[in-house]
């Protein structure tokens, strides 16, 4: 039996180096040797963004032909969309009930939303249940590792505690998941930030040729290093971290002695970097054009996958509500 493996994305539209790196990459090799389960996590965007709904599907489309690109495959994995499964809000529910608020008050992720988002839309009792309802999308369907990046953690271990209590109170069945975190070197966005969407500084992963090689001479390098012949810090500068995610180690340190003894030019440096990611995405760029002319195949992978999904999820709330003696007489 290969260990089941689970992982879920906000529905955000297209995808970009930071998800390539920090995650996509891995869920891709996973499936050739574990049982894995990837999702779109609808309802956790709501989370967030309950507000305004109506790109919700236009999202969902987008992201699922970026994961196909990227190189999930149907055949190796099983992809779905959680709203599809019926069994999760209901799990959400008996886990809800035996958590304390302090439990979910002190989630960094928590604490650190409500502080970067209007709190008046995040403070709300599904957002402070988030962790809860990420707990019972990898719970219905037992798995056991969870691929996902680092600012993820505390939701597995909450995820963790959760199945002990449920276990404990009730001799309930659920296994212990635990993450698998990428080896890939943190992904600086163009502004040498964390990459992310919020902040506007990604390179998706459909991005043009010309327009790659733009955003990375905007981005910002050694900014001790003012004219050509002053020596670089490579430490210092996101363009060497960016690097970092498609040289070897040997190239790597070359390009850590060059800019030293200032041996290169920070422009000769980018176009070096420009010229690898975009030798890098040369075949998704294809494989999402050829895919975006069969639209008709996202809502056949989410079918057959829901399929699959709510019978897995419906064996193991029937467990749970067994374990509970709910609707026993
Ligand atoms: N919370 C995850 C994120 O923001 C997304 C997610 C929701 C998830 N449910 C999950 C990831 C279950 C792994 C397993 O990235
Ligand atoms: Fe950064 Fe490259 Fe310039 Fe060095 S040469 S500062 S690594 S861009």
């Amino acid at each position: 039996m290969k260990n089941r493996v689970v992982s879920g994305y906000r529905p955000t539209g297209r995808l970009h180096l930071g998800h390539f790196h920090g995650n996509l990459k891995n869920m891709v090799s996973l499936q050739e040797s574990h049982d894995c389960y990837f999702f779109i996590a609808d309802w956790h965007a709501l989370t967030t963004d309950y507000r305004d709904t109506s790109k919700l599907a236009k999202y969902t489309s987008e992201m699922m032909i970026d994961w196909l690109a990227a190189g999930l495959d149907p055949d190796k994995c099983t992809i779905y969309r959680q709203s599809d499964i019926t069994s999760i809000p209901e799990l959400v529910l008996y886990f809800g009930m035996t958590l304390s608020l302090g439990e979910l008050e002190r989630c960094p992720t928590y604490k650190e939303q409500l502080r970067e988002l209007d709190s008046r839309v995040v403070n709300t009792y599904g957002f402070l249940g988030y962790p809860v309802l990420m707990a019972a999308d990898i719970l219905i369907v037992g798995a056991e590792l969870v691929p996902v990046g680092e600012d993820q953690v505390p939701h597995l271990e909450l995820t963790r505690e959760i199945a002990r209590r449920f276990n404990s109170l009730y001799d309930g069945i659920f296994p212990e998941p635990q993450p698998i975190l990428s080896k890939a070197p943190r992904i600086p966005g163009t502004d040498g930030r964390k990459m992310s969407k919020s902040y506007g500084n990604y390179i998706q992963l459909d991005e043009e040729p010309g327009e790659i090689l733009k955003k990375i001479n905007k981005m910002i390098t050694d900014p001790a290093r003012k004219r050509r012949d002053d020596k670089g810090h490579p430490e210092v500068c996101s363009v060497f971290q960016l690097h970092g995610a498609y040289l070897p180690k040997e190239k790597l340190d070359e390009v850590d002695g060059l800019c030293r003894e200032a041996g290169i030019g920070c422009t000769e440096c980018k176009k070096m970097l420009a010229e690898n990611v975009n030798e890098s995405l040369a075949g998704f760029r294809e494989e999402r054009k050829r895919l975006e002319k069969r639209p008709e195949i996202v809502g056949d992978i989410l079918r057959e996958g829901s399929l699959k999904v709510n019978e897995i999820a419906s064996g193991y709330l029937a467990e749970a509500r067994n374990a509970m003696r709910i609707g026993a007489l």
